[in-house]
């Protein structure tokens, strides 16, 4: 298992209204995961309609793609040992109903379609890498140790 592996997530924009960037950042950074990348912005339609192509034949993608477009969102790149899979576990499942509290979405969720956070799916083979290309540049995303690194891994 490498040290390297990056993922993507995003405070969607219940979690920007509701001033939940902070807390959010602090738990990936608390974990030990290390912030490579970042950016506040807005999607607009086409990007929306790309990153939620998989959804496009679902009865809940329009509203999807009018919710994720309707303010800023928080988009980040983390990296760490097998961070796809342990982004997601802290994240919990996609109806916060159905999250554990403990996770992101058990804490500060209580409806599917208002779910606070997005994560790359760890079931879903290179959807890492696929979402971090489609919001980030390469020269957006920094090479850089964090000083207690020798304190996170053996
Ligand atoms: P999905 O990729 O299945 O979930 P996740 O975000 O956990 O990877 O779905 C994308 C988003 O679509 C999800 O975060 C919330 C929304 N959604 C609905 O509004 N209704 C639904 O029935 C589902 C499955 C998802
Ligand atoms: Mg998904």
């Amino acid at each position: 298992m490498s040290d390297d592996e990056r993922t993507f997530v995003m405070v969607k924009p219940d979690g920007v209204q509701r001033g939940l960037i902070g807390e959010i950042v602090s738990r990936f950074e608390e974990r030990g995961l290390k912030l490579v990348g970042g950016k506040f912005m807005q999607i607009d339609d086409e990007l929306a309609h790309e990153h939620y192509g998989e959804h496009a034949d679902k009865p809940f993608f329009d509203g999807l793609v009018d919710f994720i477009t309707s303010g800023p969102v928080f988009a980040m790149v983390w990296e760490g040992a097998d961070a796809t899979r342990q982004v997601r576990s802290m994240v919990g499942e996609t109806d916060p109903a159905e999250s554990a509290p403990g996770t992101i979405r058990g804490d500060f969720g209580l409806d599917l379609g208002r779910n606070v956070i997005h994560a790359s799916d760890h079931e879903d083979e290179g959807a890492n890498e696929r979402e971090i290309d489609l919001f980030f540049d390469d020269e957006e995303l920094l090479d850089y140790e964090r000083i207690d690194a020798p304190w996170l891994y053996e």
